[in-house]
Order: C-alpha cells, then sequence, then structure tokens
C-alpha cells in the first residue's frame, strides 16, 4: 500500500479525496490544524471507508514541526497539498497572513520532500488564476492574469515556486489542478463543506436558507452581460474533483507524466448562471428559496468556465456527477449537519 501524505485532509476538498484514496487503496496521512475544520471530520471519513486514516495535528507554518514529521514518517509516495487559507474578502484585509500561510508552508513542505526524495506532489490552483477571461472555454495555454486579490496571488506565486522547482529538479513530478467550483458533498452525508460563520460562497448560502439559519440569499447582481443578467460559473462535484486527485497521483507513480511540472483544469466544462443554480436547488429541495436581487460583488468575475479536453483526454478523467446530484448532496448534508 502506497502511503500519501494529504495536508489539509480534514477540509472539504481534502476530506472527500482522503476518502476517494483510502477506497483506491492508498495508506493516507492526513496533516491539519484544524484553523477550518474539526476533528468530527475525521469520523467522518472513517464512517465511510471504515478505516481510520492516520491524523496529525500540526501547523505546517512551523518549519520546525514540518522536518520532525518527515523524520518520523519514512516511505511516503507522494503528497497532495490541499492546506491553505482560502477566503478571497479575508486575504485582501490580511495579506500578510495569507501569504505566510499559503506560501511559506508550500516551501517548507518542498524543502523536506527534496531532503527525503518525495518526488510526486500534486498541488491544489485555482481557475481564480485566469481572472477575467478573454475567451471561453478557458484553456490551460490561456495567460494567467495579474491577481485580484491576495489569494489568488498565492495561486499564482505557488505555481511558479513549483514550475521553478521542477526546472531545477528533473526527478521531482508536480501536477497542479485548478479547480473550478466544487460543490456538494459526499453521497453518505458524513461529510461535506462545513463554512465557518457567514458562508462567502453560492451553495452553501443557499443551504444554509433554506435549511432557516440564513434570512434570504442576496445575488449579488442581475445586469451583467450573460443570458439571464447573474454571473456564471463551472460547478463541479467535490466527489468528481476528489476522484480527479487521485487519477492525477497515479500519473505521477506511474510516472506517465509528459513533463515534471503539469497543469490541468478541473472543472464540468459547463457554465451555470447563479439564477439557474438557485432554479435547480429548488427543484432538487422542492423548496421555495426566498432571494432578491443586490449589488454586484466587488472582484466578481462575470462568466468563467473549464476547457477540460486536456483532462478528459491526457488524464482520462471526466466529471460525471450532475449539478442536480451535487446539489442534492449539499443539501441532504446540510439537513444532517442541523437535524432536520
Ligand atoms: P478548507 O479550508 O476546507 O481546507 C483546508 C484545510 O487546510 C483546513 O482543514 C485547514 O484547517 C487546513 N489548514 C490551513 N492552514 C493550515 C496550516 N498552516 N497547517 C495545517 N493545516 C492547515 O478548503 P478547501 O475548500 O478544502 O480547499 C482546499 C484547497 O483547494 C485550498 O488550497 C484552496 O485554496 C484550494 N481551492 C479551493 C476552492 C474552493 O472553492 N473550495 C477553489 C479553488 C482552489
Ligand atoms: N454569489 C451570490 N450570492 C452569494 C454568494 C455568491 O450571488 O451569497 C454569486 C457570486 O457573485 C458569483 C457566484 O455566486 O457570481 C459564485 O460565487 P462563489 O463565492 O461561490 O464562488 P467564486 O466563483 O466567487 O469563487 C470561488 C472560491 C474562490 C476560488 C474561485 C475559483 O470562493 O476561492 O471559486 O476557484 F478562487
Amino acid at each position: 500500500m502506497k502511503k500519501i501524505l494529504v495536508t489539509g485532509g480534514l477540509g472539504y476538498i481534502g476530506s472527500h479525496t482522503v476518502v476517494e484514496l483510502q477506497n483506491s487503496g492508498f495508506e493516507v496521512i492526513i496533516i491539519d490544524n484544524l484553523s477550518n475544520s474539526s476533528l468530527n471530520v475525521l469520523e467522518g471519513i472513517t464512517s465511510i471507508t471504515k478505516k481510520p486514516p492516520v491524523f496529525e495535528r500540526l501547523d505546517l507554518r512551523i518549519k520546525a514541526d514540518v522536518i520532525d514529521f518527515f523524520q518520523r514518517h519514512e516511505n511516503i509516495a507522494g503528497v497532495i497539498h490541499f492546506a491553505a487559507s482560502k477566503a478571497v474578502g479575508e486575504s485582501v484585509a490580511q495579506p500578510l497572513y495569507y501569504y505566510e500561510n499559503n506560501i511559506s508552508t508550500l516551501i517548507y513542505l518542498l524543502q523536506e520532500c527534496k531532503a527525503h526524495s518525495i518526488n510526486n506532489f500534486i498541488f491544489s490552483s485555482s481557475c481564480t488564476v485566469y481572472g477575467e477571461p478573454d475567451s471561453l472555454p478557458i484553456t490551460e495555454e490561456a495567460p494567467v492574469k495579474k491577481a485580484t486579490s491576495p489569494y489568488g496571488n498565492t495561486k499564482q506565486i505557488s505555481e511558479e515556486i513549483l514550475e521553478d522547482t521542477c526546472s531545477v529538479h528533473p526527478q521531482f513530478r508536480c501536477i497542479a489542478l485548478r479547480y473550478f467550483n466544487p460543490i456538494g458533498a459526499h453521497d453518505s452525508a458524513m461529510i461535506g463543506e462545513l463554512p465557518v460563520g457567514v458562508p462567502q460562497n453560492l451553495v452553501p448560502f443557499i443551504t444554509q436558507t433554506a435549511a432557516g439559519v440564513r434570512k434570504e440569499l442576496a445575488i449579488f447582481g442581475n445586469d451583467y452581460n450573460t443570458s439571464d443578467g447573474s454571473c456564471i460559473r463551472d460547478y463541479i462535484h467535490v466527489v468528481d474533483l476528489a476522484k480527479a486527485h487521485v487519477v492525477a497521483l497515479e500519473r505521477l507513480l506511474k510516472k506517465a507524466n509528459a513533463s515534471n511540472f503539469e497543469i490541468f483544469n478541473v472543472g464540468t466544462g459547463k457554465g451555470t448562471s447563479v439564477l439557474e443554480i438557485v432554479e435547480a436547488f429548488e427543484a432538487v429541495s422542492e423548496l421555495k428559496l426566498p432571494y432578491r436581487i443586490v449589488e454586484r460583488r466587488p472582484g466578481d468575475v462575470v462568466s468563467v468556465y473549464a476547457d477540460t479536453t486536456k483532462a478528459n483526454e491526457i488524464l482520462e478523467w471526466k466529471a460525471e456527477r450532475s449539478l442536480k446530484d451535487a446539489l442534492s448532496s449539499a443539501w441532504k448534508w446540510e439537513q444532517h449537519i442541523r437535524n432536520l
């Protein structure tokens, strides 16, 4: 059994990926500092896979602890690095925190990978690196635009750090996955998204509104140049996204990669507007969602969805779950955590 380190493995995407890794026969070690997750997630994972992953509560910003961790754990075959802070607005208010948490942690990990000859690395990037695209759907060749937030900049800088590292260490192999908008939860409703405080993202806000935790959804603008005036995104089921990590990891472990730094878009290839999401949610939940249209949210990209040809053909991966599946799993998860 190959041993894989998953940083941020108790977070939203990390926990779903741990499940898929365990189900694919990998042994998983999780590092998480619980800054945006809780130990209950470990129980959720275990209840699905029946195999408790090894867990270490560790803060990757503490270099000495990262060094110590790799001294204690031998034979790690690969690393999937999710741990980071991800709130765009918070990153504008606290840039140094974001640069430290998202960049220094990557550097410490890469230093230890080099020291221990761990040569397979998957990185969580984001479609945010494309900014407002010039054409749609977006391919991996589209230019990386100047970031509009410190958070987005950390993803751009991280990709550059990885590319520079790969260029001088030919034995080191990295895949950066540029995620579009992950939504939904595991079908079992044992794990899902757990936003702290008021959700900033659309789907958790919708499910909390439906659960009665929020009064109404505010839709940020209906006067954009789109079919119905609301913004368009590529919403991908988190389980499909998790599976993409397993496929990418297997590619690296087999040394099947075409170059030692590869980038793949991970989305569905389909753009959906905010109003279409509301409509689809109402259909799956059989509820009427209270909402009102408000001002545009500063910094929002109008329309973004992926060209997934590269991942489809090279990784032989394709998003399989529908928007309906994703929204009904998100709603099932919200009902589970609210005891509805
Ligand atoms: P999340 O916050 O749910 O998970 C991140 C996990 O990392 C959390 O459990 C947190 O406690 C942990 N963590 C943070 N800093 C740490 C540190 N210094 N040491 C140890 N653990 C630490 O976020 P997520 O949605 O699962 O995102 C995972 C990754 O994917 C992040 O890198 C994020 O930037 C990226 N991403 C997310 C989205 C999205 O919409 N969710 C989109 C694109 C990219
Ligand atoms: N929206 C609303 N009301 C809300 C929340 C969101 O109308 O209460 C709208 C937004 O204006 C946007 C769409 O719903 O048009 C999606 O917004 P999200 O905040 O859910 O997602 P974003 O596309 O803005 O950003 C997300 C992550 C970023 C990441 C980016 C690309 O939050 O961290 O996807 O991966 F960088």
